[in-house]
């Protein structure tokens, strides 16, 4: 049987913003993921490039996202979390958002998207590395490998 996988990117609202705050990573995780969503809520009320979308399969939220609309003085544009309940994990989930929001971030004029992850993140790195992400260097900036994707 054929099971086709709809994740759709939503943005955060007053219907669906205390949804959000629930969702956490695995407890392993929170070395790599340390803020709450709530944090990144309530740091978008204040960095105004911060755009928020919630990561939907059908009616189920399984996770969460945090992008930039505008580009930083080198012309990239950030993603400062992204992440899937730790419940709703290795289902494939992960990089179907990513696809999609590589896609939105497209449609909105980005030429090259930016992203940081911990060495030892080694899920999110292959996860990164499968959809085309390169390193921008070896070395570590703010405990991080930061990798990029050219868009066209
Ligand atoms: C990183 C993260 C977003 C990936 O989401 P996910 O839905 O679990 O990932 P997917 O199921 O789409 O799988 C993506 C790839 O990782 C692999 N993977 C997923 N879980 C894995 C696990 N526990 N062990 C090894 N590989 C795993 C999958 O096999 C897949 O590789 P493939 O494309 O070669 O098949 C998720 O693990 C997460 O939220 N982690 C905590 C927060 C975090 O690290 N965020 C990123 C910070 S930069």
């Amino acid at each position: 049987m054929l099971i086709i996988m709809v994740i759709e990117l939503k943005p955060v609202s007053i219907e669906n913003w205390y949804d959000c705050t629930q969702l956490n990573v695995k407890q392993e995780q929170n070395s790599v993921f340390p803020a709450p969503i709530v944090y990144w809520i309530a740091e978008s009320k204040f960095v105004h490039d911060f755009e928020l979308r919630a990561i939907y399969s059908g009616a189920m939220l399984v996770g969460f996202i945090v992008f930039c609309n505008t580009p930083d003085e080198d012309g990239n544009y950030w993603i400062p979390a992204f992440m899937i309940h730790e419940n709703h994990q290795g289902k494939g989930y992960g990089k179907k958002a990513m696809e999609k929001l590589i896609e939105l971030m497209h449609q909105k004029g980005c030429k090259r998207v930016l992203i940081g992850h911990r060495p030892g993140n080694l899920i999110a790195g292959k996860l990164y590395e499968s959809l085309g992400f390169q390193k921008v260097s070896e070395e570590i900036c703010d405990g991080e490998i930061i990798r990029f994707l050219e868009l066209d």
